[in-house]
Order: structure tokens, then sequence, then C-alpha cells
């Protein structure tokens, strides 16, 4: 319909393009203003008049149109009334037609790298690992949905300093059999440990960085040790990944570009980008107002930005990504911005597709959420809890529901990545329990909830048949949930464009909002069948989008609740 309006609007101001006119015409705040609103404030300078008179003159260019009740000039705007039946005819008639509604082939022969979750071996899966894993996860998801060939990629820091000195620790203070038993949690207390003692007795340090450099030189008793940890630390992962039902494409971590290093130094001195300074090799970037990057330490071993470069060209050889997305806190913005610009320097057009997406801290509402040693916050634990209490509000409110333990588990997780996706990716999400999991909130629950409404609704109803009576829909709820329905195609382009999930979300939130608003005002399972049918199908059609919207964001739904 917009489009429509745009041809009209065209053939009357031949000055501006059809993309602007696009970018120009807004859908009003409140139907009185119609479905429709040109602005002419644009025209004024075109056509030296006050943008009243612009929009009246253009009023009665455009004259009588079939398709439209009327045009109103308000102030500077040109309102369009649409007639309602054929609005409400071809909104339904776009989804019908289209078989994937929402989908684009936008992306079409393009790749897009997202490198997302990567935790940390032998460190915790904590809640700001949580929020990477969501919102890459999201980001897949909606790019996939553009036709874009996505490939997801978990860069485990599986390599590092850190790792000489684990294994100091393990063979000072650590057994096999705690190691085995408590996991990560005892790799991260005999770390911490190495800390404390490394105070008292530095030489420990050397130690540490004689035994990552036998790593980096494929010692085998350093890299048999190190292996353990990394098989113990993926099994929690996976873990993780499981309840969350998530999956990766590429595993390989910062250890898969060991021996990918000594080419890019080369390439970087090649270059003339490196400078000693004190026996450590760098970038200097003091031109761009930026510390310098590290590329290797005094003693030659590599670093995190050095393997952040190796990996980005082994992706733009093996995938030849358009863009390259990395999904980290927003504490490391200086270090991409580093990398990216030494990438720049080393004369790869292709820098311009490497994307920092950063995203603010999770804080909590109060400290109550379950904790293991050492008060450190498991990812692990709170998707567990969540579940747990979703599973408690069943049991109270729904004992007979069938499959529960299903239901509590997507509803408990939905409720932790709609939290953590409500709200743009830089602000901090905060956890509260209360909030997140209320049913009438702004919240997954919410929105699986009036999924689960549309289903049961179809349930009783049935088979119908798959007309329309569009005269039916003209009423004020249902085209406002017509309105819903067509937006979402551009809710996913738009999301796409701003790397936010939050587009998506907040659109789930408004579309079962309005949903709920016709389920109140319009009775669906009534006696005249042309009604039934056509509001049955408009249901349907609503529980289709809220379950595309949701999987956009990594949620499944249940059809009872
Ligand atoms: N392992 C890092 C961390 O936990 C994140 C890695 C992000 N990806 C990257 N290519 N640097 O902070």
């Amino acid at each position: 319909m917009k489009n429509n309006i745009v041809a009209l609007l065209s053939q009357n101001i031949p000055e501006i393009s059809n993309e602007e006119l696009m970018q120009l015409v807004e859908i009003p705040p409140k139907t009185d203003m119609g479905d429709f609103a040109f602005p002419c404030f644009r025209l004024a300078k075109v056509y030296r008049k006050a943008p009243p008179m612009i929009a009246q003159d253009l009023k009665e260019k455009i004259g009588d149109v079939d398709f439209l009740d009327k045009i109103e000039v308000q102030g500077g705007y040109l309102n369009f009334f649409v007639k309602k039946e054929k609005f409400a005819q071809q909104i339904i008639e776009d989804y019908l037609n289209t078989k994937d509604f929402g989908s684009s082939s936008e992306g079409e022969g393009q790749t897009i790298c997202i490198d997302y979750s990567s935790p940390n071996v032998a460190k915790n899966f904590h809640v700001g690992h949580l929020r990477t894993t969501i919102i890459g996860n999201s980001l897949h998801k909606i790019f996939k949905k553009l036709g874009y060939n996505v490939v997801r990629i978990n860069h485990l820091g599986d390599w590092g300093t850190q790792f000489g000195k684990l294994i100091v620790a393990y063979k000072k203070w650590g057994s096999k059999e705690a190691v085995e038993k408590d996991g990560i949690s005892e790799l991260m207390s005999i770390y911490v440990k190495f800390h404390d003692e490394a105070e008292k007795d530095p030489s420990l340090n050397d130690e540490a960085r004689a035994w990552f450099t036998k790593m980096e030189h494929g010692d085998e008793e350093a890299l048999s040790i190190w292996r353990w940890f990394l098989d113990i630390s993926l099994k929690e992962f996976m873990r993780v990944y499981d309840i969350l039902g998530m999956d990766f494409d590429s595993y390989n971590g910062e250890s898969f570009y060991n021996d990918k290093m000594p080419a890019v130094i080369e390439e970087l001195k090649e270059k003339n980008l490196i400078t000693v300074s004190d026996g450590a090799q760098i970038v200097d970037l003091e031109e761009y107002n930026m510390p310098p990057c590290l590329i290797t330490k005094k003693d030659g071993s590599s670093l995190y930005a050095t393997r952040d470069i190796a990996a980005a060209l082994y992706r733009q050889n093996t995938y030849h990504f358009t863009k390259c997305l990395y999904v980290t806190g927003l504490e490391q913005k200086l270090h991409f911005a580093q990398w990216f610009k030494v990438i720049e320097l080393m004369g790869y057009d292709w820098y311009k597709g490497l994307v920092h997406i950063p995203y603010g801290l999770v804080s909590l509402k109060s400290g109550k959420l379950s904790t293991r040693k050492g008060n450190v916050l498991y990812a692990e634990d709170i998707l567990k809890e969540s579940i747990q209490k979703i599973r408690e509000i069943i049991d109270e409110k729904n004992p007979d529901l069938p499959d529960k333990e299903t239901v509590a588990k997507q509803v408990g997780i939905g409720a932790i990545i709609f939290n953590d996706l409500y709200n743009q990716r830089i602000k901090d999400v905060l956890f509260d329990w209360d909030k997140l999991l209320n049913f009438d909130g702004e919240t997954g629950p919410y929105v699986q909830y009036t999924y689960a409404r549309a289903a049961s609704v179809l349930r009783k109803i049935g088979e119908v048949p798959s007309t329309f009576d569009y005269s039916i829909l003209t009423d004020e709820a249902s085209m406002a949930l017509l309105k819903e329905i067509s937006r979402f195609p551009d809710v996913v382009k738009d999301a796409a464009e701003k790397y936010e999930p939050c587009v998506v979300a907040r659109y789930a939130v408004s579309l079962a909002q309005t949903f709920n608003k016709f389920y109140h005002d319009c009775q669906i399972n009534v006696e005249d069948d042309a009604t039934r049918y056509t509001r049955a199908n408009v249901v349907s059609i609503v529980k289709n989008i809220i379950k595309a919207a949701l999987d956009l964001l990594g949620i499944s739904c249940p059809e009872q609740m």
C-alpha cells in the first residue's frame, strides 16, 4: 500500500526520487491522522511555498483515487485514508503470496561471519558470555532470514600465557581427581591460587611463561595437559549450548591460529608496519590516536590481537565474507578498533566489513542468584534457575499441562533470552526475576502466552477453509492488527541494518498486544461462517508471525501453556 501511495506522489512530484519519497512517507501515530502521511516540509525549498499550501495543491492535483477514502491536509502534512477493505485485502494477499513472510533475498550470494559466544577455556561461562551467545545467535537468524549465508564462529579463548600459569598451578597444587570432579570451578580456583602465590614468588611467572612457550613449540606434555583442560571446559560449555538449543559452524578457537601466526608477523614486517619496542613487536598507532597494537611479547609469544589478525585473514580467505561481526562486551572496543586499523594498514580493503558489535553489562537487582564457589555467576545455573521457577509456576497454576518439562524449558529460557534482547544491546541488562518472568509484562512469557492463546483458539475452532471476507476486517482492532502483520518484513530488515535484535523483540510485544486487543474486541468463534473463517485465518497468520519473530530471537513456542 505504501508503494501505491509513493507511486501516486511520484506522478505529482517529479522533483523527488521514488527512494526518497519512500523514506518520507510515514505511518502516523494516530488513526485520525490517516493510514499514511506525507510531510511537505522537504518541498518548501523546491516550490518556495509554505508546506500547508503545498499540501493543499497536491491534494487537488491528486484528486480521487480508487483505493483511497479521502486525502486530508493537516498542517504541512498530507494524510491518506486508505479504503479499509482494499487495505485489508492487500495485506492479507501480500502475506499469502510470500513463501516465508519476513524473509528476503537481499543477502543472496553474500557471506557474513559472526564471531560470538567465544568463552575462555578453564574460565566459567558467565553471564557476559551468555549475552554474546544470545545476541550472536539472534543476529545469525536475522541475517539468514534475509538470505545471507551465515557462518557461526565460536572463537574459543583456548590459547595464551594463562595456560602456562594453569599448567604450573596444576602441577603444583592440582589433582586429577579434583579437576575431573569439579571441572572449571577447580581450574579457576587453582588459577587464583597461582596469582596469590606468584605475588610472593615472582619466579612462578617465569615458569609459566616457559610452559606457554613449550605449548607454542608443540611440546607434547604441555599440549596434552592443555588438551585435557580444553575437553573439560568444552563439556561444560556444551551443556549451556544444549540448554539453549544453539550450535556453531566452527569451533576454531585462538589455538587454531598458532601455526598461522609466523606468516602474519612476516607479512607485517614486509609491509613495514612493525616497530620493535623494548624487545616487543608492535604496530604503532599513534597517528590514529590509539595505543600501539601488540603483536609479540619480548619472549616472542603471540597475543590476543595477533590471533585476531590471523583469524580475520583466515576467514577472509576461507569464507570470502562481506562482513565479519564480533559480538563482545563494550570493554573490548579499543582492542577491535586497533587491530581493524592494522588490517586497513596492511592494505586490505575488506577491513570495511569488520564490525564490532558491543553490548552492555549484566546487573542484578538483588544478589539472590545462586552462585557456586567464590561468588561467580555461571550462565548454566541462571538458566536452570529460570526453568525451575517456571516449573513451580506451572505446578501451581496448571498442574495438568501436558509435556510440562518441555514447556518449562521453553518458557524459562525464553524469559532469559527475551530479557536480554528487549533493550538496545549497549544498555545494561537488569536481572530481575519478578520482572522477566511476569506473564503480563513486556516479556518472553507474555509473548509465548499470546502464542499459546492463539493456538488454543484455533484448536477450539478446528479446520476452516482459508477464505477471507475483507469487509469483516475494517473495524479498528482488526485494521491495527493487519498493519502490525504487514510490518514484519521491514522489522527484520531494520534489525539487521542496526544489528539490533531488540527491533524484533519490541515488534513481538507490539504484535502480541495488538492481537490481544483484537481478541478482546472481536469474537472469533461465532455462528456466522464468513466471520469465523476470516477471523480464524487472521489468528493463524498472527500465530505464524509470532513464532517466526520469536524464532529470530532464538526462542521457541509452546502450543499450550
Ligand atoms: N574470549 C574472549 C572473551 O571471553 C572473546 C573473544 C571474542 N572474539 C574475538 N575474535 N576476539 O572475552
